[in-house]
């Protein structure tokens, strides 16, 4: 197999790229300097020049709350730059993955969120993943195989993320406050890599949701950090209104995983599971 990926220095682009060179699949992973999926001409150069049997694009503006401020920004390399992907993908004869997220949900549901339910984003990060999806669908309108997997709460290292602040905190000795009224499933990238990789192989296409097992809250996956690191700082769990973050999340945005455990004939990891062995493997 022979993969491109996008994005492939962040938290989960680097997971895919390290999952599938032991694989021994070929992987290129240009940097953001040598595409910028801004940039349609440099998209269909680099592709092109590779053709691989599948891009997987991970390459997105990520930052939820600094989105609220730059809306054009968010716009053009979630929506614009994953068009630009497709395109090029398209020309090149190649098949993608398009990695889209939770937060397309507006958390109303008491349920897990099937991947046929209607999207309802509430920020502008969530709103420009929605129209990704949009683009790469009309982009690729059944040319080449696309699959969508949404995904969210992701860890795993690479770059800073929760995890890692989360630990920042308790060894400086602070207490921590965090939400404790938003439930979804925290998710370790090597998990979530390892199944995007198992997907490709299946030729699935379509949307697919992939994360861990369970379901929780920002604070109680933060408690299980501190715990398994053996800290003893309190964590307090705060409303969201009185934490005040700039973009409003969905209050619940767990994917129903019935599809993808049917697909690959096997059950995801529970969530508290995946994370023992991060720390483990961290330490
Ligand atoms: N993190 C989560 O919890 C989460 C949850 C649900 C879904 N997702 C989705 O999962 C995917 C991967 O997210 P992530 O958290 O792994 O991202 P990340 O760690 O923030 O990394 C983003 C990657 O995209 C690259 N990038 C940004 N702008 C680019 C551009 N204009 N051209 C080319 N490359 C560019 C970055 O490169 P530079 O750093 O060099 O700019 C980096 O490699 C995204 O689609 C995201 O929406 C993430």
């Amino acid at each position: 197999m022979d993969l491109l990926v996008t994005g492939g220095t962040g938290l989960l682009g680097s997971a895919v790229v390290r999952a599938a060179e032991e694989r021994n699949w070929k992987v290129t992973a240009p940097s953001h300097s040598e595409m910028d999926v801004v940039d349609l001409e440099s998209c269909v150069r680099v592709i092109k020049s590779k053709s691989p049997d599948c891009v997987i694009h991970c390459a997105a503006f990520t930052e939820v709350d600094k989105a609220e401020m730059e809306p054009e920004r968010a716009m053009r390399v979630n929506r614009d730059g994953s068009a630009n992907v497709a395109r090029a993908a398209v020309l090149a004869g190649s098949d993608i993955v398009h990695i889209s997220t939770d937060y397309v949900f507006d958390g109303r549901a008491k349920s897990p969120y099937g991947t046929d339910e209607p999207v309802s984003p509430l920020g502008v990060y969530a709103t420009s993943k929605v129209a990704a999806e949009t683009a790469v669908i009309e982009e690729t309108s059944g040319l080449v195989s696309l699959l969508i997997v949404r995904t969210g709460w992701l860890y795993g290292g690479g770059r800073r993320d929760f995890v890692d602040k989360v630990l920042e905190s308790g060894e400086a000795g602070e207490d921590l406050q965090i939400v404790d009224d938003q439930r979804g499933c925290p998710t370790w990238t090597c998990n979530a890599a390892e199944s995007v990789l198992d997907l490709i192989d299946l030729e699935m296409s379509g949307i697919m949701n992939v994360r861990d097992a369970g379901q929780t809250t920002w604070c109680e996956f933060a408690r299980a950090v501190l715990g398994m690191a053996g800290i003893s700082s309190t964590v307090e769990g705060v409303s969201s209104r009185s934490f005040g973050a700039p973009a409003r999340r969905p209050s619940y945005s767990v994917l129903d995983l019935a599809d993808t455990e049917l697909a690959l004939q096997r059950k995801m990891m529970p969530w508290r599971k995946a994370l023992r062995l991060y720390m483990s493997k961290r330490s």
